[in-house]
């Protein structure tokens, strides 16, 4: 291990993407259009060592997600894993395929939270989004099964300008449903989504009227509901820190067992990933080459090298900041800072309704105006 390599603090988070197979054909998820294939996925005993091996590197929490993760049939066996690894284990669930028996055994082997993604607040345009009829029941049914097994339960709600105005009732569907939190986080326009980016990027003045609700109802449930928000940053000129910096805080292991700093980091070219079937996990975090490429802020160009704020957001989004300027060292242009910046205004501007590309061949579940 290089001298350099030694001093890289260890991630807090790892992000297990147990499998790429989902019931639901949302338009914007961000998995990758290629998706991995079944008969790829680890096997327990792999994810029991690549648990063990994050413990050892200083990881605390786990977030298995997909996918659908219920989908895998060792998912009981996979979160005693976790948890005898010493993991604090969230799971991540569209709530399909997952059945109260289960769940309740799920708890019982050692998991510690529910993440429930919920389409909409509106029952039938979150079926619709889903495409998967019956699908907002089950997520309320399993809601009140996570609340009754004593199980921390967030609601998470993927906003775009169709929902975008229903900030409010999905505030008040995560307080009915016994949440201590909910996420309500903008599109990310990765993978399957980029198709539908025009289709569903809000307004700014829906962003604007969507923020001055949020802080409303933050004073509101102070102290019963936690309130996070992810806002798009096409309209502020503040780019995000992604991940809290690449390489610094989380990892990511897709199905198949490759390591990414960020699960969009595939689409930036000329980063290779390393595989937990050929590496152990602690040197994947502090020596290969792909979480080295933008860890830090040695890589940065002008005007992020010299910026007092580089240390706070590190430049933005890589992946964002490639997908729009072809270059990954580029700074983000959702900065006002960058000379790309025209380019998000542009892909703000360029909002159109239109019809959606689903994530499914299902046919639609009610009537196709709500999109
Ligand atoms: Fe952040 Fe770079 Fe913009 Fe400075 S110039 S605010 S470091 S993205
Ligand atoms: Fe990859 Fe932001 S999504 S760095």
């Amino acid at each position: 291990m290089t001298g350099r390599a030694a001093t890289v603090p260890p991630p807090l988070g790892l992000l297990a993407e147990l499998t790429h197979r989902c019931p639901l054909g949302c338009p914007y998820c961000s998995n990758p259009v290629a998706l991995e294939h079944r008969a790829d996925e680890l096997d327990t005993a792999t994810w029991t060592r690549v648990f063990r091996e994050a413990a050892g590197l200083g990881v605390l929490q786990l977030h298995l997600s997909g996918g659908e993760p219920a989908l895998r049939r060792d998912l009981v066996e996979i979160v005693a894993a976790a948890r005898a690894a010493g993991l604090y284990t969230n799971l991540i669930t569209s709530a399909v395929g997952l059945d109260a028996r289960r769940l309740a055994a799920l708890a019982a082997a050692g998991l510690d939270h529910v993440q429930i993604s919920v389409q909409d607040s509106d029952r039938d345009a979150a079926d619709h989004v889903a495409r998967r009829p019956g699908a907002f029941a089950r997520k309320a049914a399993l809601a009140r099964e996570a609340v009754a097994l004593g199980l921390p339960l967030t609601l998470n709600c993927v906003i775009h300008r169709g929902n975008i105005g229903r900030i409010p009732e999905m505030v008040a569907l995560a307080a009915a449903l016994g949440a201590g939190r909910i996420e309500i986080a903008h599109v990310q326009y990765h993978g399957w989504a980029l198709a539908n980016r025009a289709a569903l990027m809000p307004r700014r003045g829906q962003v604007d009227a969507a923020e001055r609700e949020i802080a409303i109802l933050r004073d509101r449930h102070r102290g019963d509901l936690v309130i996070d928000a992810v806002m798009p940053d096409h309209f502020s000129g503040v780019p995000k820190p992604c991940l809290g910096g690449w390489g610094r805080r989380s990892l990511v292991v897709t199905p198949s067992g490759l390591v990414l700093p960020c699960h969009a980091a595939p689409t930036i070219p000329g980063l290779a990933f390393w595989s937990v079937r050929d590496h152990a996990l602690e040197s994947i975090w502090r020596e290969s080459p792909a979480f080295a490429a933008f860890r830090g802020t040695e890589w940065m160009r002008e005007p992020c090298a010299s910026c007092p704020k580089r240390e706070r957001d590190f430049g933005g989004c890589r992946c964002q900041a490639f997908a729009l300027t072809g270059d990954a060292r580029a700074t983000d242009p959702a900065c006002a800072l960058s000379p790309d910046h025209g380019l998000v205004a542009a892909l703000a501007a360029a909002a159109e309704d239109g019809p959606w590309r689903w994530r499914t061949d299902r046919p639609a579940t009610v009537d196709a105006r709500r999109s």
